[in-house]
């Protein structure tokens, strides 16, 4: 049970991601990631701290605050964020993208707000929304928005094409808040005695232990980001790199 995470494992591949993945049990993924990520992720911490107050700036400013959420699964962390902004007046459109199609799809079908808040307001562009898309594409369609967002993207990506996809993160938005575990043998020992009965029929127990030993620590995020990005340790065990444009 106890296991010493030492080095990153990066080679590593979740089982969410193989293009055979059995459909179920991915789609069981899909929807517990809402569960899972409003216990583990904080976004409700991250909101209140660093969100609604650029959101309310932006609003303040006669604008409607744009999301893109990269890499956004089964879409939990957009339709939460939405709602959230709703709550609290803020008029925000919201995109979801992910590069894996079986995402977007279960996201399409599970994740649409009320026929009120999804309705797309062609002038206001008012809503949340998902699409299959790379970042690249994105930024090819001249896309930019107020705030990049992603959860538990960044272990995801290949090691060098992190500064890459760092870099796109940049060039969408004005500020950017990736949000990851911090890779820790205390964290991977609670997750296998918390979780092997809860998530039977999805792939977040087995994955999320590849997840742990795939992730980073605080320094090793220091010393892959460049100037403008900032490495912050979240409690308990996660980090949030940020960016912020030079205004
Ligand atoms: C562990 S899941 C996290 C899903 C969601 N953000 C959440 O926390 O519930 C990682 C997701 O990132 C997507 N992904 C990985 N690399 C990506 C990239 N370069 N651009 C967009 N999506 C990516 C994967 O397809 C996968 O759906």
């Amino acid at each position: 049970m106890f296991t010493l995470l030492g080095q990153r494992q990066g080679n590593l591949i979740e089982q969410m991601d193989a293009e055979d993945a059995d459909c179920k049990h991915l789609e069981q993924t899909y929807a517990d990631f809402y569960a899972l990520n409003r216990l583990i992720s904080q976004w409700n911490r991250v909101y209140a701290k660093y969100i609604r107050p650029h959101a309310k700036e932006i609003q303040r400013q006669g604008n409607i605050f744009k999301v893109c959420d990269i890499g956004c699964g089964g879409g939990d962390i957009a339709f939460l964020l939405f709602k959230w902004l709703k709550k609290d007046g803020i008029k925000a459109h919201i995109i979801g993208i992910d590069i894996d199609n079986r995402a977007i799809a279960w996201a399409k079908a599970n994740r649409i707000v009320s026929a009120e808040t999804a309705q797309v307001n062609k002038k206001k562009s008012v809503g949340l929304f998902f699409e299959c898309i790379s970042t690249s594409e994105l930024i090819h369609r001249n896309h930019k928005v107020d705030l990049v967002i992603n959860n538990h993207v960044l272990h995801h990506i290949p090691f060098e094409k992190i500064n890459p996809f760092l870099t796109e993160c940049a060039a969408l938005g004005t500020r950017v808040i990736c949000n990851d575990l911090e890779r820790s043998s205390l964290a991977y020992s609670l997750f296998s005695l918390c979780f092997p009965l809860r998530y039977r029929s999805s792939f977040i127990y087995q994955d999320g232990r590849i997840s742990l030993k795939k992730s980073f620590r605080k320094k090793e995020l220091e010393e892959l980001s460049s100037i403008g990005w900032r490495v912050q340790r979240l409690f308990p065990f996660r980090l949030l790199l940020m960016y912020e444009a030079k205004s």
